[in-house]
């Protein structure tokens, strides 16, 4: 099959969180099973351009219908990673992607409208049919509706779309200019409740609605969470019309780029290991106890890796960490924040805490210092208010960190309490609290606290069996093969 990615995100160069390694992965893996996988993404200024191989100019001149007129945009090929890349540069006084960083703009319901009308148009143009365009998040809501509403009438009549939602908190409600811009026009066709009217705000547009609407198949990130859009309140408005489209919704489970997050061959880590030489992992934990200053004693390692956004569980996050260092562990946290106020309390907490040899709080986005973490860590913690999938857990039982986490989204498919799991002791992989309250955090992270110091080898036995557990997407890979051979057979 031949597969386009669309997306506003790929790993490494233009990474935010999750989104970005699952585009890279999932590719990574159609392309192993001998699928034809190109991704198109928008050109940034502030992408990790190091990490693209051979990038070059192949298009100088896309002209993007734009309002009544046109863009005209550069198309750029690279590799990263092997993956093959078009990235669409447009060129406007609107300057819609070199504006330092990749969101937070008041337009950006603008920006990828844009991007989403010029990937249509560039596969249009370029003569590029594939089997399935796949796109993900609000980002990208309207390339369904783009392409059944206007571009299957200009030869694009075979193409499908899959679309995968990530995050069902950010849906692109915005206003009709949107369906100028595009050449969509025709608010009072388009603000029609079947259609992208979002169900809660009259007159405003929802582009994800349009994403669930128009697509022929719709995933999201892990079963659970799957089965928590369509029956509580995280679809946030959107489980009715999940409803509607309920013969079409599935849930997927992520999986993990093993030659990404690999510690026997990681490059960002000082120690290499694996399940056989648990040992060579304390390596890393003296390693980054150095490089974030923490005293050298017989201390578990907690830590936190994470955009610092309300549903990651903030107020848990620092509950968790004050509770580290009243009970004998040490606590490191990575994080970078959308929201200025929630930066700036956790830049407020570093500097009350500066001289604390516990404890190390590292505000901004860090890859290296990422992996370094998942490998020097005892334990992470993941308290989420809510977590359609979570890749740090995920990421943190590979390299053989124990997973304290809340019972929400992926993190229920993922993680097994150790003392109450009706899963086997061998598949038990770490520590599971459900409320979202103080009580629940420190039970979990008492118990987790509390085996490390007193049953060692019990505790490794968490390890072995997190890094036992196949999180690689092997399985998922061939879960969307099969979502996009039927979705082939859809007219
Ligand atoms: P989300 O997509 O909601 O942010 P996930 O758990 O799915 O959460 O994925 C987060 C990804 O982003 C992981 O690869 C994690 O290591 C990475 N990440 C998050 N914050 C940072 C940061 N501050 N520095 C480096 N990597 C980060
Ligand atoms: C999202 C979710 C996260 C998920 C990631 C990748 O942003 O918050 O739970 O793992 O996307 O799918």
């Amino acid at each position: 099959m031949y597969i386009v990615m669309v997306s506003a995100e790929l790993a490494p160069v233009a990474k935010v969180g999750g989104l970005g390694d699952v585009v890279f992965g999932l590719s990574r893996e159609l392309e192993v099973r001998g699928h034809s996988v190109e991704i198109i993404l928008p050109k940034y200024d502030c992408m990790w351009y190091d990490e693209i191989w051979g990038l070059h100019k192949i298009w100088e001149e896309l002209s993007v219908p734009w309002y009544g007129g046109a863009v005209s945009c550069s198309v750029w090929f690279g590799f990263v990673h092997g993956r093959k890349c078009f990235f669409i540069e447009p060129h406007s006084q609107d300057n819609f992607f070199n504006r330092g960083s990749f969101y937070g703009f008041h337009d950006d319901s603008m920006r990828f409208t844009f991007f989403s009308k010029a990937a249509m148009e560039f596969l249009l143009q370029s003569n590029k049919r594939p089997d399935i365009i796949h796109c993900h998040d609000w980002q990208t809501g309207l390339v369904p509706v783009l392409l059944f509403e206007i571009y299957n009438r200009l030869g694009m009549e075979n193409q499908r779309v899959v679309y995968t939602i990530h995050n069902f908190k950010h849906q692109g409600v915005t206003g009709e200019s949107v369906l100028w811009a595009s050449g969509l026009c025709r608010p009072e066709y388009y603000l029609h409740h079947d259609r992208l009217l979002d169900n809660f705000n009259q007159g405003a547009l929802n582009m994800m609605k349009g994403g669930v609407v128009y697509s022929n198949h719709v995933t999201t990130v892990s079963p659970h969470h799957a089965w928590e859009a369509r029956y509580t309140d995280q679809g946030h408005g959107l489980s009715q019309t999940l409803a509607t489209h309920h013969y079409k919704f599935t849930g997927v489970l992520n999986g993990l780029d093993y030659d990404v997050w690999n510690p026997e061959i990681d490059r960002f880590i000082p120690n290499h290991y694996d399940v056989w030489q648990i040992e060579e992992k304390y390596g890393n934990k003296e390693c980054l106890r150095e490089r974030m200053w923490l005293r050298k004693e017989f201390k578990p390692l907690i830590g936190y890796v994470g955009r610092l956004d309300a549903q990651k569980g903030v107020h848990l996050i620092q509950h968790a960490m004050f509770y580290c260092l009243e009970h004998g562990a040490q606590f490191v946290l990575l994080g970078a924040g959308g929201e200025d106020g929630i930066n700036d309390h956790f830049y407020h907490l570093k500097h009350y805490l500066n001289e604390n040899q516990d404890c190390h709080l590292e505000i901004g986005f860090n890859e290296q210092l990422a992996h370094q973490i998942y490998a020097g860590c005892d334990m992470m913690i993941v308290p989420s208010l809510f977590e359609p999938c979570g890749l740090t857990q995920m990421i943190a039982m590979r390299y053989g960190s124990v997973p304290v986490v809340r019972a929400v989204g992926g993190l229920v498919d993922t993680v097994f309490d150790r003392d109450n799991s009706d899963k086997p002791p061998e598949e038990r992989n770490g520590y599971v609290f459900h409320d979202a309250d103080f009580l629940g955090l420190e039970s979990a992270l008492s118990r987790a606290i509390g085996l490390w110091k007193d049953y060692p080898k019990e505790f490794r036995r968490l390890m072995t069996n997190g890094m036992a557990n196949d999180l690689s997407w092997a399985q998922s890979g061939e879960h969307y093969i099969g979502i996009y051979e039927s979705t082939r057979q859809k007219w």
